[in-house]
């Protein structure tokens, strides 16, 4: 098996947000490496348990090889969508829970899986390569609107409709198959010029987000993270971008607030006061801290959020 190397971003921050103790229950619905889930089982050692799940079968492998070494019989492994995690683990079971949101570093690294543009590889992009939808399927089968639509809002690109119009005039003569045709399409469209970013950064990000429906399993996962907590567990998520913050700042705010349930307005005992679920842990976004910054650079972009159930 290939070396899986991912760092955990912010991993003390995690542990501090979820505070594991021997005994306690922990899910961790975004495995990857497995970094995260070992520190969560060697924080709550001896007899802390770990439910863990990801999309990817690559780390599901290096995942269940790697707790396995350390923590056998302490924890249970699934591949599969976080969306899915309240179908096999027991409700209010868990004291915490662990959304490390986007790619790990191996997707990313390996140019195999389509996701980055600064090496060529199939324009592929699934993180679960069970599913049939890739971003070749996307760039050549969707309407210049369709295209346009998922660069503005999945990656606030803002020349989307002039990206999405020369790929459909571009495939017309030739289907897009790699990562670097793609690059190569948007380099010609607005060239760097000395920009820090490469201009088909929000391009892939968005196509990814898109073929992943990285924002749907997010509302649906953070749904479910929230049927697993038992009264004072704590949610632990880590965005990577805008628009994932936004869903979980959103999500936080809607369950964190006293409102009124809204019954008809002339029979006013239906109209009852419902209490909040969940409670900020801290009303700001946790960033990584400086040598963090300076020993992983993906680390840059990272927001944790922490939410406790009452
Ligand atoms: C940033 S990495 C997690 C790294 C991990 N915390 C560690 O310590 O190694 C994100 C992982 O989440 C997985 N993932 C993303 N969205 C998912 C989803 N909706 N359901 C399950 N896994 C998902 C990806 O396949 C990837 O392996």
């Amino acid at each position: 098996m290939p070396e899986f190397i991912h760092k955990p971003v912010m991993a003390a921050e995690v542990l501090a947000a979820l505070q594991p103790v021997p005994g306690g229950r922990y899910a961790d619905g975004t495995l990857g490496g497995a970094g995260h889930a070992a520190s969560l089982l060697a924080a709550s050692s001896p007899t802390g348990w770990l439910s863990g799940c990801d999309r990817d079968g690559a780390a599901i492998e290096a995942a269940r090889a790697r707790l396995n070494r350390e923590f056998a019989g302490r924890f249970e492994i699934r591949r599969g969508n976080f969306a899915d995690l309240a179908d096999w683990v027991p409700a209010g079971s868990c004291a915490g829970v662990l959304l490390d949101l986007g790619v790990s570093s191996p997707q990313l690294d390996a140019a195999g899986r389509g996701f980055s543009f600064q090496q060529d590889g199939p324009l592929d992009m699934r993180m679960d390569d069970r599913q049939s939808l890739t971003a070749a399927e996307l760039v050549n089968g969707a309407s210049a609107e369709e295209l346009a639509e998922i660069f503005w809002k999945l990656g606030g690109e803002r020349e989307s409709r002039r990206f999405a119009r020369a790929m459909v005039h571009d495939r017309a003569q030739r289907q897009f198959a790699s990562t670097r045709q793609l690059a190569e399409l948007i380099e010609r469209l607005s060239p760097r010029q000395g920009r820090k970013a490469h201009p088909a950064t929000q391009v892939f990000q968005a196509l990814r987000i898109a073929v992943n429906d990285e924002i749907g399993s997010l509302k649906l996962g953070l749904a479910a993270a929230v049927k697993l907590l038992g009264p004072g567990g704590r949610l632990a998520v880590i965005t990577f971008h805008s628009l994932e913050d936004r869903v979980v700042k959103e999500f936080g705010r809607e369950l964190a607030r006293d409102y009124t349930f809204a019954g008809p307005v002339d029979v006013p005992e239906l109209r009852q006061p419902c209490a909040p679920v969940l409670k900020w842990v801290s009303r700001k976004a946790i960033l990584p801290g400086e040598q963090e910054l300076r020993e992983n650079p993906r680390s840059r972009s990272a927001q944790l959020r922490v939410l406790e159930k009452i």
